[in-house]
């Protein structure tokens, strides 16, 4: 019987069922564990990126081509026929038709499901404006299985900007299958939003908000920081929060000791380097298990059996 990710679309967290979401995991643990350099043999993927990417677009190559794929794209959409007005419904069956998957960044909510309706071949969404990052996800939740040992009924903390952060929303649809309780800690102006709480109410998820990342840090097994753009405020309203949702390592003094920092990454100043050296930092890691997440989503929906 094909696994039941093969020949899928990885659009949206809440597209996955548990099932799924659970061989995905331990796909990327075993990926981790015993590499591989054949699961994509003869597969040629498309990496197109309309948006600015360090860690997704290099750990998504890097694991096409240490599973032994080969790779062609953008890394830049100004470099592409969209620049001249061409349609993603067009663009989705031009580079469908050279490849086996595609892989897309977009800065609008909803383009990778588009992307995904005009494709002949799966699509994977590296990130849509606002909306889902799945494979970010994915390797959140390897890297929490990791440092707690579950991920059962653990308590979350998030951190920043709640609003805008595609990452906390995904996280928070996948996590909420595994009856964890949830903090927040934002600015009210980006806060959570309610079609997230909802989902968590409808799930049985506790979550509440917390005045400080001090409080999150007492409370926490994971703290998940983001990063609070100053281009979401004005001048007065920036200075008023301004120093309030970064972490330096004094403020870990109360922490649990299973404590573990994520960030998706790129951070400004929400994570002061001193936290780097401590044992709670785990944000670096966390980025390298990006590669085996990413080679559990390409191999399964690109192989019957893995
Ligand atoms: N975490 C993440 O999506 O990082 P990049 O924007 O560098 O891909």
């Amino acid at each position: 019987m094909p696994n039941p990710l093969y020949r899928q679309n990885v659009i949206s967290v809440a597209d996955l069922s548990t099932g799924q979401l659970e061989l995905l995991l331990h796909t990327a643990l075993k990926l981790k564990a015993a590499p591989r350099d054949d699961l994509l043999k003869g597969k040629l993927i498309g990496s197109c990126f309309f948006e600015p990417s360090t860690r997704t677009r290099l750990s998504f190559e890097t694991a096409v081509q240490r599973l032994g794929g080969k790779v062609i794209g953008f890394a830049d959409g100004a470099n592409t026929s969209a620049k001249k007005g061409e349609t993603l419904a067009d663009t989705a069956r031009i580079i469908s038709s050279y490849t086996d998957a595609i892989i897309q960044r977009h800065p609008k909510d909803g383009a990778a499901r588009v992307l995904a309706e005009f494709s002949d071949v799966p699509v994977i969404n590296a990130g849509d404006g606002t909306n889902q990052h799945p494979s970010q996800t994915l390797l959140d939740l390897v890297t929490i299985y990791e440092t707690q040992g579950t991920l059962n009924r653990l308590k979350i903390a998030m951190c920043g900007d709640l609003k805008y952060g595609r990452t906390v929303h995904s996280l928070a649809q996948a996590l909420k299958r595994w009856g964890c309780e949830f903090a927040f800690v934002s600015p009210p102006s980006l806060a959570m939003p309610d079609y997230i709480t909802e989902e968590l109410d409808e799930a049985g998820c506790a979550y509440q908000v917390l005045p400080t990342l001090e409080a999150a840090v007492e409370w926490a097994d994971i703290l998940y920081m983001t990063r609070v753009q100053r281009e979401r405020f004005d001048e007065q309203e920036f200075a008023k929060i301004q120093g309030r949702f970064n972490l330096d390592a004094a403020m870990l003094a109360h922490a649990k000791n299973n404590l573990r920092i994520l960030h998706p990454l790129p951070r400004v100043d929400e994570i002061h380097p001193d936290v780097d050296a401590t044992p709670y930092a785990y944000y670096f890691q966390q980025a390298t298990n990006g590669v085996y997440a990413r080679q559990a989503i390409l191999s399964l929906i690109l192989n019957e059996e893995v």
